[in-house]
């Protein structure tokens, strides 16, 4: 006899004996029914027929089983037929449905060595020991609570993989970093200041075009840049400043060396190296620390996070990765304190890591952005009813006092990714104190106004102060879904891979990952010496 269970607990199918026919297939539909209860009596229809042919018996209880509440009344609809008569009813012993009905005490069931690990050594138990109804249905709920456990911590691994998937450092980047930190103590000409001396007035000149990325992986970023420059119409007057880390800059700092982009201007610089940075009171590292602090006792912390038997697997994989240093990395927060990072500029166009540009950019400097901000994308309107459903409802708990008397749930979202900063409107504002502000009243109450990402105290400290541009400037979603047509990509001018499916990671959705390896070189021996590939 063998046992099925679908990952999604959605599909339970016993095969009675070996190598025959016999079988029996259930799909869990309704909603009202439990994952229990239709395993049970899948279970036991199979068990005391075993000798009895059950052929495919059932393919959807769906709609037929909407008044059953109890195992019996499940047996009786999910039953073979003899002779067109149900055989169920008459075969299963009362005292096989009280205790199979009465509720789980997870004290009770103590996981210890006398609970059949598995269906065949159940079946070899109950063969040799021809037990009781009782024992046979006591046992065979420890046995269906002990799998049912194992199926439940492999789910929550599951969810936990695919963050991880996602979130972790493939070996090809890593392999990258090394071998140009490695260049960079070897070879005088990856140590080279960048930009050169000359240049250095440009970048404080706001008649160039000044953009801003901040990341520490050095693929993504030579991807930017290149896609940036190569479809500028001026590239002369392109400046690109790229911040990255302490741990990045050596490496960052030799490929953009080995790499030049001229005639654009490209600046490399680690956080530590900023002015700003260094004198003082820093509220985000401060804010960083606590958050981290927070974070770690978050919901008692992973264990009892995890120990809680009722909680839908994702959900603990959600809570867990609310923990993850990848949604505290400075690198996510910085661009709230772009005017003190850049006293003297003007206007800054801010790109993430994991966009591709792929039109001429500067006339994202004549929009008229009527005194606002930030110049982004809405999120709400669009026909990818996936993506651009985002309303701040979305982002922020509304059940929370302090999120409803301040903010209207159906006002629309917009998106990080592409964004123009107008640094002038900005510095008469108090955006980034109010983004502090809200970022302690979230530590202060146990992350309930929202847990993850640096988007909802965006939307909080930028409210009013954002100026809705055109979508063709940034289309979203490219790492969420596959159905993304590539001619819709190809007409936008500049796209984003926000969502898991990084186009640097194996889970890149095949047909839309060529928009972004289109700028990267793999001729190049950097790249090639790491095996990074085209597919
Ligand atoms: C476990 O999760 C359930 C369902 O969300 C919740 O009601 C309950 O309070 C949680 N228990 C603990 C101890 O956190
Ligand atoms: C992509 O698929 C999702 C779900 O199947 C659907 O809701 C969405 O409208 C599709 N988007 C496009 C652009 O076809
Ligand atoms: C900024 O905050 C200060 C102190 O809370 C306040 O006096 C000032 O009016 C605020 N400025 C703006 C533009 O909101
Ligand atoms: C939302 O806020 C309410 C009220 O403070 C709180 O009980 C709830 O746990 C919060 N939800 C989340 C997901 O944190």
């Amino acid at each position: 006899m063998q046992l099925h269970i679908s990952p999604s607990l959605r599909h339970v199918t016993v095969l009675p004996g070996k190598g025959v026919r016999e079988f029996m297939k259930v799909k869990i539909g309704s909603r009202r029914l439990s994952y229990r209860m239709v395993f049970y009596s899948v279970l036991l229809a199979a068990f005391l027929l075993r000798f009895v042919f059950v052929l495919a018996a059932v393919d959807s209880i769906d709609g037929q089983t909407g008044r059953c509440s109890t195992i019996g009344c499940l047996g009786k609809r999910l039953g073979p037929r003899i002779l067109g008569r149900r055989v169920l009813e008459s075969t299963v012993p009362e005292v096989i449905y009280q205790v199979l009905e009465e509720p789980v005490d997870q004290s009770e069931v103590q996981l210890g060595p006398e609970i059949p690990q598995t269906l065949e050594d159940f079946i070899a138990e109950m063969k040799d020991e021809r037990p009781d109804a009782k024992t046979f249905a006591v046992k065979l709920k420890a046995m269906v609570t002990l799998l049912e456990q194992r199926t439940r911590t492999a789910k929550i691994q599951e969810y936990l993989y695919r963050h991880v998937a996602s979130s972790s450092i493939p070996k090809q980047l890593h392999c990258l970093a090394l071998k140009l930190a490695n260049e960079h103590s070897m070879n005088a000409n990856a140590r080279l200041q960048l930009p050169s001396a000359e240049l250095v007035p440009a970048l404080v000149d706001n008649s160039f075009f000044h953009f801003v990325l901040a990341s520490d992986n050095i693929l993504a970023a030579s991807v930017v840049a290149s896609s940036l420059v190569h479809n500028s119409l001026h590239p002369e007057k392109v400046v690109l400043h790229i911040i990255t880390d302490r741990k990045t800059y050596y490496p960052m700092q030799a490929w953009f060396s080995l790499h030049p982009l001229t005639p654009a201007i490209i600046e490399v610089k680690a956080l530590h190296h900023f002015d700003w940075f260094t004198k003082g009171k820093v509220p985000v590292l401060e804010a960083m620390e606590k958050d981290q602090k927070v974070r770690s006792q978050f919901r008692g912390g992973s264990s009892a996070i995890v120990a809680n038997n009722t909680e839908k697997p994702y959900i603990i994989a959600a809570k867990l990765q609310a923990m993850s240093p990848k949604y505290n990395s400075v690198m996510n927060h910085i661009r709230i304190h772009l005017p003190e990072l850049f006293p003297s500029l003007n206007k800054v166009v801010f790109l993430d890591d994991d966009i591709v540009v792929q039109t001429d950019l500067s006339p994202l400097w004549d929009i008229d952005m009527n005194g606002k901000v930030n110049g982004a994308v809405e999120t709400c309107r669009g026909e990818d009813k996936f993506v651009m459903s985002k309303r701040f409802k979305s982002y922020l708990n509304f059940s929370h006092p302090l999120i409803a008397n301040n903010f209207e749930p159906n006002e629309c979202a917009w998106a990080y990714g592409m964004n123009i900063f107008d640094l002038e409107a900005w510095r008469r504002t108090n955006i980034s104190r109010t983004y502090h502000f809200w970022l302690e009243e979230n530590l202060k109450s146990d992350l309930s106004l929202w847990q993850l990402g640096t988007l909802p105290p965006g939307l909080i400290a930028f409210h009013g102060h954002v100026h809705v541009i055109n979508p063709f400037w940034h289309m979203l979603g490219l790492g969420y879904q596959d159905n993304t047509t590539v001619e819709d990509a190809e007409s936008a001018g500049v796209i984003h891979f926000n969502g898991r499916a990084k186009p640097w990671l194996d889970i890149a959705f095949p047909q839309l990952r060529p928009l972004w390896t289109k700028y990267v070189d793999f001729s190049d021996r950097f790249i090639k010496s790491c095996h990074i590939r085209a597919s």
